[in-house]
């Protein structure tokens, strides 16, 4: 039986200074591939509201949403470690509320653990999950759920009060028991000193090469994101390419009657000839012609 990653094995890979990979996920054939591929940290984003959905933010995505992407992944992974993004208000209201939220997604999303974006506010949160034994992710820097109240999607911690903050919020989500913490557009050398400072592992997007790990959304890194990719992210393939090549090419074969070919159709059994069929379709052709001659008679 293949062994799953469990969060105790990130944290010992950060003692041992081995890089983490997280990539995100949304489906049954991509989270399978994905799994297959060795990734360790499989994430089911809310970023799912962006990349799948067609929002133009993650803030519209609901829990039903999160629920029914996170048990597709689920049901095709054996062996990463599988979180699921809580989406927005599901957390912020009470602790016993973002609890039950977080619980949907373990018990029917069939999720190990989840993420929550932000620090201070949601630390007591966070607390009252690891104490119910759900293992929570934790989320600082851009957080693409306040983008209204951020003003974009921006570079954070540029200055001084707002590094001191985020060392506050990574130091007391730590505390709280979360097991890592995204670190998403920040500035690398304020990435890297996090990193050192906190125990758990960090995991970056658009933070440098100093963090423990790195995530990337997995329709840039498959270069399927219409428009061009946030600085951050690399393509590693151009599928958006490929998928038009292959569709162009389709409908060209259909029009030209290329596709179908024999290969892909099927012939009679073999008791069976074209005679005999020629012979069935001749009586309901006779048929169609009697009830047509039928209904002219009836209208004339
Ligand atoms: O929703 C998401 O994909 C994320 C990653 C960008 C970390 O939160």
């Amino acid at each position: 039986m293949t062994q799953r990653v469990t969060v105790a094995d990130l944290v010992a890979m950060k003692r041992r200074g081995e890089r983490i990979v997280m990539v995100t996920a949304y489906d049954y054939p991509t989270a399978r591939l994905a799994d297959e591929a060795g990734i360790p940290v499989i994430l089911v984003g809310d970023s799912l509201g962006n990349t799948v959905l067609g929002y133009e933010t993650t803030i519209p995505v609901t829990l039903s949403d999160m629920l029914h992407h996170t048990r597709a992944v689920t049901r095709a992974v054996r062996r990463a470690l599988v979180v699921a993004d809580m989406p927005f208000l599901t957390f912020q209201v009470t602790p016993e509320e973002a609890l039950r939220n977080a619980g949907r997604l373990v018990q029917e999303g069939g999720a190990q653990a989840v993420k929550v974006e932000g620090g201070g506010p949601v630390v007591e949160t966070v607390a009252r999950l690891v104490r119910a034994g759900i293992p929570v992710m934790g989320h600082l820097g851009l957080t693409p759920q306040s983008v209204h109240a951020l003003g974009g999607y921006r570079v954070q911690a540029r200055s001084v009060a707002a590094i001191r903050q985020l060392f506050a919020d990574a130091l007391a989500l730590e505390e709280a028991g979360a097991f890592a913490i995204v670190l998403e557009l920040i500035p690398a050398p304020v990435a890297r000193a996090v990193s050192e400072v906190v125990q758990v592992p960090t995991i970056g997007i658009g933070a440098g090469p100093g963090c423990d790990g790195q995530v990337q959304v997995l329709t840039d890194l498959l270069g399927l994101t219409p428009g061009p990719l946030p600085r951050h992210a690399r393509a590693y393939a151009d599928l958006a390419g490929i998928v038009s090549e292959a569709l162009r090419r389709y409908a060209e074969d259909v029009r030209n009657g290329a596709f179908p070919g024999e290969a892909e159709s099927f012939g009679l059994p073999r008791d069976l000839d074209a005679e005999t069929v020629e012979a069935i379709a001749q009586e309901y052709r006779a048929r169609r012609e009697g009830g047509r001659d039928a209904r002219g008679s009836d209208c004339g």
